[in-house]
């Protein structure tokens, strides 16, 4: 069966994206990085696209003038590319609505709570896990959901809880746990998503 070609899109150090390529290079997921957008020039998620030899592009919403333009920006380098599945691995803005029409169940988010709590706008990154903090749970975790045109609202296709919260934790702790857990859910998310549409 040919690979399912990934397209990732990132906004900052790119662990998440360097976990999934290296599990396609490694053979454990019959899947290849096709492309990365990163909306930073400098985000670390581009040297993580020159590792994997994998092209990557800083296309951000500002270098257009309106949300139509970017849209279709985005939506040709993924056809360019031949893309089958959009993974966003720290990204850490809206994607427009033609984008997600484009690729209709084919885009999807990680997000490092067990979503619907801790999510919406404005909950992303260290906020998550200062929400986590401040609410007093006992535990947290990983959720990688469908996107649609809501803010962390998108059908789950894969969760994995049991990250544990202590009591003397600091929200940096928490983030550093639950990326490890990250990394090995969002490979499992992609097995489960080729499975069902492969
Ligand atoms: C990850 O913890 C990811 O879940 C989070 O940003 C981090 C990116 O790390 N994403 C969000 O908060 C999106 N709402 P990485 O760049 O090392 O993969």
């Amino acid at each position: 069966m040919s690979k399912t070609r990934l397209g990732i899109m990132a906004s900052g150090g790119g662990s998440n994206a360097d976990a999934i390529l290296q599990s396609c290079a490694d053979g454990k997921l019959n899947a290849t990085g096709a492309v990365i957008i990163s909306n930073n020039k400098d985000a670390g998620v581009h040297n993580v696209a020159k590792k994997h030899n994998v092209p990557s592009y800083h296309i951000s919403r500002d270098m257009f003038r309106d949300g139509r333009q970017f849209a279709d920006k985005l939506i040709n380098i993924f056809r360019e590319h031949q893309v089958d599945l959009i993974l966003l691995a720290g990204y850490m803005r809206k994607l427009p609505p033609a984008l997600i029409r484009s690729w209709r169940n084919a885009v999807l988010n990680i997000h490092p709570a067990l979503l619907p709590a801790h999510g919406g706008k404005g909950m992303y990154g260290i906020r998550v896990h200062e929400d986590v903090l401040a609410k007093g749970d006992k535990e947290t975790g990983v959720t990688i959901h469908f996107v649609d045109e809501e803010y962390d609202r998108g059908p789950i296709l894969h969760q994995v809880g049991g990250v544990p919260v202590y009591p003397n934790d600091t929200p940096e702790k928490i983030a550093a746990r639950v990326l490890e857990v990250e990394h090995r859910a969002y490979c499992e998310a992609v097995q489960i998503w080729m499975d069902k549409h492969n």
